[in-house]
């Protein structure tokens, strides 16, 4: 038999390097009329624990930062007429052209962009830099969409004030794919829409609260009698509330 051989063969050497670099975060710049929205936001709970953990980095930016008039105007009105006002074209380019990356994602929340969903946001998880462009007043000039933009997400059938939250939204939707982000990786296997069934009722201490005590199975130790509890409370509650997700 032969004794200890170290590898060194030149795949093994690169593999073991490439290996030994640990992955680019995900770098996110949000455009916004409304940068100040964000703060509470990404300084909070396990959001802001994975930034600071440098697990992803978001910067955020104040369009009018972006003007070049003494009013740092950013809106004008509609040609053809209308109600409302609409974001202009040059801040908008002068801003994403500066911030943009090669390959990187750029994103415009929008009502009338693709909804968002679970399956989505993981994908935007795996890019490695996104620009996020929150707009406002009755919309942006066409001209972005149709030449600046990569993709259109809308978090809801509902019209928000601006997309400020909406990006918020998509951030912690996808942070919670970023691995590390939530800790426990198992809380991401059981829960609603990573199986296409609503989540089953939670429980903890105290086992019984004002005259409510929790269901027995809980209590019993036995995974399997608790596992198909679980399973049959996401049947009945997704029959119940979104019986379009079992078709
Ligand atoms: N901006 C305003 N409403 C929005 C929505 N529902 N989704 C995304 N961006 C928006």
């Amino acid at each position: 038999m032969r004794g200890f051989q170290p590898r060194c063969d030149w795949r093994f050497i690169l593999l073991r390097f490439f290996d030994s670099i640990p992955a680019m975060p995900l770098k996110i710049d949000v455009l916004t009329l409304f940068p100040r929205m964000l703060d509470g936001f990404l300084a909070e709970s396990i959001l802001g624990k994975g930034i600071e953990a440098g697990l992803l980095a978001v910067n955020v930016h104040d369009l009018r930062a972006w003007t070049t008039d003494k009013h740092r105007t950013a809106d004008d009105r509609p040609f053809g007429g209308g109600a409302g006002m609409v974001m202009k074209p040059e801040p908008v380019f002068a801003a994403i052209e500066q911030l943009q990356t090669p390959g990187c994602r750029r994103i415009y929340l929008t009502p009338d962009g693709v909804p968002l969903s679970s399956k989505l946001a993981l994908e935007l998880s795996e890019q490695q830099h996104l620009v996020l462009l929150s707009g406002h007043y009755e919309g942006i000039d066409q001209r972005i969409r149709d030449t600046l933009i990569d993709q259109e997400i809308s978090i809801g059938d509902y019209v928000l004030t601006n997309g400020t939250l909406a990006a918020a939204v998509v951030i912690d939707a996808l942070a919670r794919f970023i691995p590390g982000v939530l800790g426990e990786e198992k809380s991401l296997t059981h829960e609603s829409f990573s199986s296409k069934l609503l989540d089953f009722p939670q429980y903890t201490r105290p086992a019984e609260f004002r005259g409510m005590s929790i269901p027995e199975v809980l209590l019993s130790g036995n995974h399997a009698e608790i596992e198909k509890w679980r399973h049959a409370r996401q049947l009945e509650k997704t029959r119940r509330v979104r019986p379009d997700l079992l078709t």
